[in-house]
């Protein structure tokens, strides 16, 4: 199964380079599923209904998310609606939504956990590991392939998670800084691996943001609203990860990266 995983995207330029990029990948490199991390796709924070809708649309399977997927109101009333919209799984209980899925592509089933890092995250979260572990042991039952989407500031603790599930998740990429990093691997025990995918957005600004905002920020130390950069060029960062049906095992990982 051939898999293409978006990172953050970001506002208008991120969805309009999924809409310019994505028929063009598909017809050059026959992907089979696309996943992609939604968590700044409206406006640079959270998701709508109108951009969830627009997504599907555009042909993302499933999408994954992290700290931000809050910060639009009206997601509270649809999460629980959705069938596509992954949460990170380690919230505590009682917080709506879900974190992890069996999904069904050209007759194959696979998993995505979406999980959340703890290092310079600030929020009351459960152990990724530790639950990580819960869900492996529910969704290995029904599919060898398993995605994670591990959203997290850290390489560190990326890279230790990375290790920690070589040889039970097919594939494990980071989301969250917005930067892509170079050390896509195919771990001991053959678990795809990258830190982090990076974004989707203009390339030339504060991860996404006009830059002018977050300067002021760093310089003075006040808080600042930040906006999404929508003007120059857009870059779209991904993934192209080959998994192997019979053994779970990623059997190839490459980056990709194209400018619109
Ligand atoms: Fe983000
Ligand atoms: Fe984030």
């Amino acid at each position: 199964m051939r898999i293409l995983a978006i990172g953050d995207i970001i506002g208008k330029p991120g969805r309009k380079a999924l809409r310019e990029f994505l028929p063009e990948l598909k017809e050059e490199i026959a992907y089979d599923v696309v996943i992609a991390n939604v968590e700044n796709v409206a406006g640079g924070f959270g998701l709508t209904k109108k951009v969830y809708e627009e997504l599907i649309d555009i042909g993302i399977d499933v999408m994954t998310s992290g700290n931000h997927i809050w910060d639009k109101k009206e997601i509270h009333q649809f999460i629980e609606e959705t069938e596509n919209l992954l949460r990170p799984a380690n919230y505590p209980e009682g917080v709506p939504g879900r974190g992890y899925g069996i999904f069904k592509k050209n007759g194959v089933k696979f998993a995505v956990i979406n999980l959340m890092g703890r290092v310079f995250m600030d929020c009351n979260l459960e152990n990724p590991f530790k639950v990580f572990d819960r869900i492996y042991e529910e969704v290995s039952k029904d599919t060898n392939l398993v995605i994670v989407d591990f959203h997290a500031e850290a390489t560190s603790e990326k890279w230790a998670f990375g290790i920690y599930v070589d040889g039970r998740a097919s594939l494990v990429y980071g989301t969250h800084t917005h930067v892509p990093t170079a050390d896509e691997f195919i771990l001991r025990k053959g678990t795809g691996y990258v830190s982090d995918v990076g974004m989707t957005g203009v390339w030339y600004s504060a991860i996404g943001m006009k830059p002018k905002e977050p300067i002021e920020k760093f310089l003075t130390g006040l808080p600042r609203r930040f906006e999404v950069e929508d003007k120059g060029e857009i870059v779209l960062n991904a993934i192209l990860v080959d998994l192997d049906e019979a053994t779970g095992k990623t059997k190839s990982i490459e980056r990709i990266k194209r400018f619109l």
